[in-house]
């Protein structure tokens, strides 16, 4: 095994430098933890970044991936694979029937299909002007030009202009911003309902239902992107399901494949209809080993009620977040937590949890996020909160 330095200076000299990267390689994992290459061995409170929901090297998973390897890793999408239908009738199962599902192999891809479909969606009603897609500050869509131009970032889309047009931003959570946006131009308002790289920010009460209503009233599409909020992550399958509403277009990917790459994005059946044959397409997506990867998590999430677990998990650590030292206040749904610090030095937090063996990350100036695996243990959580509490207590005192 080579040296972190050794790794570093490769990385370095071969690898596009586009990372910040934390001094630390990781060589193996076992559900929650995580070892290096130094072998020191570590909680991961962050799970990639809200990815492996089931643990690292599931045993389930891994079997499934391994049968499937041995079998058929890969065929065009010029021809039918039995998986795709199936994983995409499992998915739209949960989402309540009546859609259909594109699959990609990243957040960015399933949101880049569910904006290429709103377009198309929007020019069929309304005409060719008809658009523009609204969407949040501080939200976080991808890093492709469009999902980037969706992003609310505007620090991020600097270095790129001149993005895509068509995209505009207004506050998360006000109601009167959106209305007073929504012009004929609009073809659809694209939201997070828990924004999780923008802070950790859950949409405030009734916000998702009034922007619900806004579409419908207005005929747009509501899409929700729960890249980071789905599957189980917030206390229920969806994010949205804290809401009561039902999405027009609904974006996944992260835990669909434990970290084996995939995204989806499903829409209701005649808002996908827009999309004809040659509309948008994938050389990856949906390909049988992610399929197989993504129907073993699905498997394991419903036995195990992987939704359920995570909202108790979840309620024991924002508990023991909220007692931590120089912790002003605990945002979030289930396991996607951030925990606000009194001072800005979240940063130095995160790095010290680091050196205590604990992953977490500093969202903002002032807030580290927490996103263990959903199977995380009541042990796991208390070891943790020791870990971050000598943290915060050293940081801010
Ligand atoms: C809400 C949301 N959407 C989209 C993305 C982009 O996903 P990916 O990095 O897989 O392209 C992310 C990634 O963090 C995300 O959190």
């Amino acid at each position: 095994m080579p040296s972190l330095e050794d790794i570093q200076t490769a990385d370095a000299a071969h690898v596009m430098q586009t990372y910040g990267r934390i001094p630390v390689a990781f060589v193996r994992g076992e559900g929650t933890r995580l070892w290096d290459s130094e072998g020191r061995e570590y909680l991961d409170f962050l799970s990639g970044l809200a990815v492996t929901s089931l643990g690292h090297a599931h045993p389930e998973i891994a079997d499934a991936l391994a049968d499937q390897a041995r079998q058929l890793v890969h065929v065009s999408n010029l021809y039918y694979n039995d998986l795709q239908p199936t994983l995409a009738a499992r998915l739209d199962g949960l989402l309540g029937g009546g859609g259909r599902v594109f699959f990609g192999n990243s957040g960015a891809e399933a949101n880049e299909c569910a904006l290429k479909l709103a377009r198309r969606w929007g020019t069929l009603h309304g005409g060719p002007a008809r658009f523009h897609v609204l969407s949040a500050f501080r939200s976080f869509h991808g890093r492709t030009l469009a999902t980037l131009a969706a992003t609310g970032q505007p620090e991020k889309q600097e270095p790129f202009q001149p993005l895509p047009e068509g995209f505009r931003h207004v506050p998360f959570g006000d109601v009167g911003a959106l209305e007073a946006a929504m012009d004929e131009r609009v073809c659809a308002v694209m939201l997070e309902a828990v924004q999780g790289e923008g802070g950790v920010n859950p949409a405030p009460a009734g916000y998702l239902e009034a922007v619900s209503g806004l579409c419908a009233e207005r005929d747009a599409l509501f899409i929700c992107d729960e890249v980071q909020t789905g599957l189980g992550r917030t206390g229920r399958w969806f994010g949205f399901e804290h809401a009561d509403i039902r999405p027009d277009v609904v974006t996944l990917a992260k835990a669909l494949g434990n970290g084996v790459p995939i995204g989806a994005c499903w829409a209701r059946a005649e808002v996908a209809d827009a999309f004809s044959p040659g509309d948008h397409a994938s050389t990856f997506g949906g390909q049988p080993l992610a399929a197989r990867a993504a129907l073993a998590v699905l498997d394991v999430m419903e036995r195990d009620d992987i939704p359920g677990r995570a909202d108790h998990a979840g309620k024991r650590l924002a508990d023991g977040l909220a007692l931590a030292p120089g912790v002003v206040s605990v945002r979030g749904l289930g396991l996607l937590l951030g925990a606000q610090l009194s001072a800005p030095v979240a940063g130095p937090v995160a790095s010290a949890c680091l050196g205590g063996g604990l992953i977490v990350n500093a969202v903002a100036p002032d807030t580290v996020r927490f996103a263990p695996p959903l199977t995380v243990t009541e042990d796991e959580i208390d070891s943790a909160l020791e870990i971050f509490g000598r943290a915060t207590r050293e940081a801010i005192s």
